[in-house]
């Protein structure tokens, strides 16, 4: 059974909701999952998951600094210990989406996690076709 872990940052529930789907799609799908605030998650969490899913409004045209706070508290740590880890990402938000996912991707990237899938980018509040997405995006994560 696939552990899948979901990290995100989330001010005003977008995308809390956009995580909760993957959750909702994982679960569904027979996997175990651990849904963590970026601000509260720590490197055990990314040491134990299988499979890992960011997300993060488009701040700036980068992810929120939440996030970016977890990948620098946990980078010694974990460095070396999960190369080849499956990941994929997704943000809300208007404009600057495909940035804010490029940054978690170069982060990956120094991480050696290896990506998945595509992130999935919703505008604003997400639409009922985007929280299906994010369900989707779950299933196949779980599947990994
Ligand atoms: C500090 C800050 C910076 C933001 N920068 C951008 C931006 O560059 N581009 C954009 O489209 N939206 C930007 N937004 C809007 C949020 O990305 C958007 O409202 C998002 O859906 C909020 O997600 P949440 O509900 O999960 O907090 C910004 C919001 C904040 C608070």
């Amino acid at each position: 059974m696939a552990k899948l872990l979901v990290i995100y940052h989330s001010q005003t529930g977008n995308t809390e909701a956009m995580a909760k789907a993957v959750n909702e799609g994982a679960l569904s799908a027979g996997a175990t999952v651990t849904l963590k605030k970026a601000a509260e998650a720590t490197s055990d969490d990314l040491l134990s998951c299988d499979v890992v899913a960011f997300g993060s409004p488009i701040y700036f045209g980068y992810m929120a600094g939440a996030l970016k706070d977890f990948f620098d508290r946990v980078f010694y740590t974990v460095r070396g210990k999960v190369d080849g880890k499956p990941y994929t990402s997704f943000s809300s938000g208007g404009a600057g989406g495909k940035q804010a996912l490029d940054s978690i991707d170069r982060v990956c990237n120094s991480f050696r996690l290896k990506k998945a899938f595509e992130g999935v980018i919703a505008v604003g509040k997400p639409s009922s076709e985007a929280l299906e997405k994010m369900q989707g995006t779950g299933k196949k994560l779980a599947q990994l």
